[in-house]
Parts: C-alpha cells; structure tokens; sequence
C-alpha cells in the first residue's frame, strides 16, 4: 500500500442512464498520491469532474468506485482534518469576520478558552491582511476579495491537514487575485499544512503548485500527467518569468489544455491501475525547436 499522506486509488465516478439516455462516466482509473506540506494544483477541462474529485477528497461526495486513503485511513464523511475553500466564499452571512472564524476554530478546539480561540482567530485575519476594524464587518459589508480572505483564515485556522481550494480566485478581479495568492502562499510557508487546489489559470498554477495534476476531457477522463513546477521558492512573478523553465512548463500547460486533453481523452484509454506520468522540465539550454524539452518518466 501507498505510504503517500493522501492516495487516491481507482476513482471513477458514473451516473445511471437516465430515462432514455446513456449510463455517463464522468472519470475513472483516476490514480494519484499527495504528500504531506505540498502544493498541488489539478487542471483540466469544464466538466472533467475536478469538483467532484475534490468533494469526494472532502467526504463530501461518493465515488461510484475507488477509494481515497488519507493518513491511512479511507476518508469516509466529512472530517475537520479536511478544510474547504469554495468559490462562492460559504461564509455565514450573519456572523461577522472574526465571528465566521471563531465559530469554526470553536468546533475544532473545543476545549481551547476563549481568548485562546480569539487570539488564534486574529492572527489568520491579520496574516490575509482583514485588520483595522474589518475584521467586525459581516460578509455583505466586505468585498469579494475580503470575504475571500476570510474564507481562507477560516480554512487555514481549523488547521486542517489537508486544505481543499475549488477555483478559490475565480470570482477575483486580476489585481486582487494577486495580493490574494501572495497572502496563500504566505499562511502555507508558515502552517505547512497540504494544498490540493483546483485553478482554470495556468499562471496560477505554475506560481503556486509544487506539482500540477492534468486531466483529460470528460466522459471518462482521467489524470494523464503529473507536472512537476521545480522553480525555487520563495517565488516572485518577475523572478518566475526569467527562468527558462518557466515557458516550457507553460507550453506544455497551454498544450495540453489546447490540444492533448482531447486526443487523449475516451473511453479505456489508460490501463485501470496508470498512475499519471511525471513530466519535469530542464533548466538547461534553449528550448529544442518543434516544442519544450521535457523528461517524462513513469513513477
Ligand atoms: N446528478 C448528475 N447526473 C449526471 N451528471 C452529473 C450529475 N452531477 C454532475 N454531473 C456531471 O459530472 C461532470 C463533472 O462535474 P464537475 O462539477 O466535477 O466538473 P468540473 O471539472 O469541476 O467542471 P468546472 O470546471 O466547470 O467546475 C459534469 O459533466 C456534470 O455534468
Ligand atoms: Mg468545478
């Protein structure tokens, strides 16, 4: 068995054909691990399952088949081990910021005093920048950027061991999903808790991930490559854009989204038990004409 922290073993989530139609696979042979403190971003096309992949990560939802193993265990049901950070924020409209975080390091630390669960609520708003007397403003009175802020101290303060992010940003103006990104980072390096995120934004990705999971198109997709992102951390937008590996691990990115997500994409393409193949990228010399230079290697 897998000593991975998180292991994700022969997923497939199917619906039963409705009246008249066709049984649908969304995805199957989905195989991956996650290890513990890392950064792992999974794209892939609308409609591929990413959701439910991670709602089934979450205990939020059932595959039809597979199973996932976190810390050894078969993740059954939801567990505040496993925080989630929707698009749509999920705050509680009638708490305000520092309330929405208390109330959920309260369930998780129920025997810490009340000035214990407040400091610890504090110190998450303060870390994603929600200070100066915002921290008392209900969710309506906060703007998207800030009630996102709050959604991910919220997350982070439960300290989970494994923190879940579907397309946090989305909602974001460009500017503030910068600053919001940078403030992710900053709680990661500090809590060392494990990332599994879900991102549209190949840029995103690449400045975030430790690796980045690709998914094929739907119906029966399935995680084709693991893309390991090797540029050194800290991390800086110019410092990123100088590395030669940057635009190989972007072609590549943009490639597989334009192109291979479909031509691999079908029914029985990959073998039940495939793992996804790693691909990394040298920092070496010129980009080859005719594509990047990569090694792929099976893990
Ligand atoms: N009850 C259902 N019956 C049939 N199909 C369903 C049902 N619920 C979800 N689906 C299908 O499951 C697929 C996967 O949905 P999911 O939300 O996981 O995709 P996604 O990759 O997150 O897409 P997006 O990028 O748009 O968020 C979709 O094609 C959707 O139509
Ligand atoms: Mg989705």
């Amino acid at each position: 068995m897998s000593k991975s922290f998180l292991s994700v073993e022969g997923l497939a989530k199917r619906f039963p054909a409705p009246k008249g139609g066709k049984p649908l696979t969304v995805f199957e042979h989905v195989n991956f691990t996650v290890e513990k403190g890392e950064f792992v971003c999974i794209i892939g096309h609308s409609g591929c399952g990413k959701s439910t992949i991670l709602n089934v990560l979450a205990g939020l939802d059932e595959a039809s088949e597979g199973a996932v193993i976190m810390g050894g265990r078969e993740v059954k049901g939801p567990s505040l081990d496993r925080g989630v950070v929707f698009q749509n924020y999920s705050l509680l409209p009638w708490l305000s910021a520092l309330k929405n975080v208390t109330f959920a390091v309260r369930a998780r630390h129920p025997d810490w005093r009340r000035e214990k669960v407040t400091a610890h609520a504090y110190r998450h708003l303060e870390m994603v920048g929600i200070s100066d007397g915002a921290e008392h403003r209900k969710p309506s009175q906060l703007s998207g950027g800030m009630r996102q802020r709050v959604s991910i101290a919220r997350a982070f303060a439960t300290q989970p061991e494994l923190l879940l992010l579907d397309e946090p940003f989305g909602a974001l103006d460009a500017l503030t999903r910068g600053v919001i990104q940078d403030e992710l980072l900053k709680v990661w390096g500090e809590t060392h808790q494990t990332v599994f995120m879900i991102t549209h934004d190949v840029d995103e990705a690449i400045y975030l991930a430790d690796r980045i999971l690709l998914m094929t198109n739907g119906p029966f997709a399935q995680v084709a490559e693991s893309v390991e992102i090797s540029l050194p951390r800290p991390r800086s937008r110019d410092a990123i854009v100088e590395d030669p590996r940057y635009y190989r691990i972007r072609n590549h990115l943009v490639h597989f989204l334009a192109r291979r997500s479909k031509e691999m994409s079908g029914e029985r393409r990959r073998e039940p038990g495939a793992r996804p193949t790693t691909v990394r990228f040298d920092a070496e010399g010129e980009p080859p004409a005719g594509g990047p230079r990569l090694y792929a290697v099976n893990d």
